[in-house]
């Protein structure tokens, strides 16, 4: 068999589980990563090279002449780290920049539903100040929700019970550009509920395989209290997501998402991301990530049981319809232990006892986020900085194997979410 060499490019507890994931592969050959972190370091070697870096990751790819690389965070797909490894003829994982589009703006990826019929909140978009807050005025519905249109690291959705707090919202994204560029347009959008559900999919621009559903959990505290972050921890699958909804999602959301790319002429190969809300009137898309999700990879990848190097190569030569993939029935918990003050300010450097000299431990499986290996020593090196992971046969056996190693792992002002998944599976 022939083995592949892989790098993979990011540095979170994503690419840690898709590392590992790639490791369980009898076809994995040399595994690098970059910039990668403490934990990915004693799985793959890393090299200091910044994920948005285009020049320097294919100027890496070049000399490590790998079979292909993995882009996996979101900022170099939108800007096109795969069309720039591409036109040096280095095979890539991941959208094209003019499909990453889908993640990369809302106002694209607003216009696409709305003109192929694909359920979402209703929206008008404004790229002056006064117009979208005449608009807001007018409307008089709260809360608003109020978007920048570019990436905004996961924060740029601002939700607005008044007026008042809409005029903040509107001034900060548009006039003191919080998110930078991102906010020269703003979407206002009607405000959905209902429980919120994050289906990743494998495609190769023809076929689209689902993979298992997850429920993330974005606020900081319990009790779904606090500020948003990146998520504190995720469930697979999500209880709230049934047959009757995944039937309903292909049907009406997934397929034809697909089939819009193509219409437009931006065919989507890789790992499409679908934010979606179960409202009383049906399942609409919340948003469209271009990527792996994260913390959603951390349980999903666990239950794939069929070899991820097979669906990589199927999804290149866009033969993903010859595969059936295959998904363990074993629940899956990720609990996120944070540096105290994530999201805003947090201390760096801390050492971290309870892990084993490989970062792991015999009880669950560890993805390092936000750590540094040093001397034989683990550190905190960022926000978030470990995913204690568990499969079991329940979810809540799961989450009571992640719970028990979390426990067990100590760092000064660590933070973590009591509740993941607990209201969750009180209605299984
Ligand atoms: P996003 O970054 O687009 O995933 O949005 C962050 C969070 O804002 C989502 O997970 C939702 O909880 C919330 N949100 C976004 N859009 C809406 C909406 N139209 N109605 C209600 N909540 C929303
Ligand atoms: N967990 C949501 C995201 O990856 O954006």
């Amino acid at each position: 068999m022939e083995k592949m060499d892989i790098l993979v490019v990011g540095g979170g507890g994503r690419e840690h589980a898709i590392i590992r994931k790639l490791k369980e592969s009898p076809r994995c050959g040399k595994l690098y990563c970059a910039p990668g972190n403490g934990g990915i370091s004693r799985d793959a070697e890393c090299f200091d090279v910044k994920a948005d870096d285009l020049d320097g990751m294919v100027a890496l790819a070049k000399k490590l002449a790998v079979d292909l690389v993995f882009v996996a965070p979101d900022d170099p797909l939108v800007a096109g780290m795969v069309d720039a490894l591409e036109a040096e003829g280095i095979a890539a994982f991941g959208p094209r920049k003019n499909a990453a589009i889908l993640e990369g703006s809302k106002v694209f990826s607003k216009h696409l539903m709305k003109k192929y019929g694909i359920p979402t909140a209703g929206y008008e978009v404004f790229d002056q100040p006064q117009a979208a807050l005449a608009y807001i005025k007018a409307q008089n519905t709260y809360p608003a929700v109020i978007k920048a249109d570019g990436l905004a690291l996961g924060k740029g959705v601002i939700l607005c019970d008044t007026y008042e707090e809409a005029c903040d919202a509107v001034k900060s994204i548009m006039e003191d550009k919080i998110f930078g560029a991102s906010g020269s347009r703003v979407v206002v959008e009607e405000f959905l509920t209902g429980p919120e559900v994050s289906v990743l999919a494998f495609t190769d621009g023809k076929t689209i395989c689902p993979m298992v559903s997850a429920k993330d959990h974005k606020r900081a505290f319990d009790g779904d209290m606090g500020p948003n972050t990146g998520g504190m921890g995720t469930i697979s699958p999500n209880p709230y997501y049934d047959e009757e909804a995944a039937a309903f999602c292909m049907e009406k959301i997934f397929r034809p998402t697909i089939d819009a790319m193509n219409q437009e002429g931006r065919p989507f190969k890789g790992c499409l991301f679908f934010g979606l809300m179960l409202t009383p009137n049906g399942p609409k898309v919340i948003e469209y990530n271009c990527r792996f999700g994260d913390p959603e990879t951390q349980v999903v990848l666990p239950r794939l049981k069929t070899d991820l190097i097979d669906i990589l190569c199927a999804i290149r030569e866009e033969k993903l319809d010859t595969l059936t993939l295959e998904w363990a029935d074993e629940a899956c918990a990720c609990v996120v232990m944070a540096s105290g003050g994530y999201p805003a300010a947090f201390k760096k450097g801390l050492p971290i006892s309870g892990l084993n000299p490989e970062g792991q431990r015999n009880d669950a499986v560890v993805y390092h986020a936000g750590t540094k290996y040093e001397n034989g020593k683990f550190y905190t090196n960022g926000g978030r900085v470990l995913g204690i992971t568990a499969l079991g046969a329940t979810l809540d056996e799961a989450l009571d194997k992640a719970y028990d190693a979390v426990e067990k792992i100590r760092f000064q002002d660590a933070h973590y979410r009591k509740d993941i998944g607990r209201p969750a599976a009180k209605t299984e």
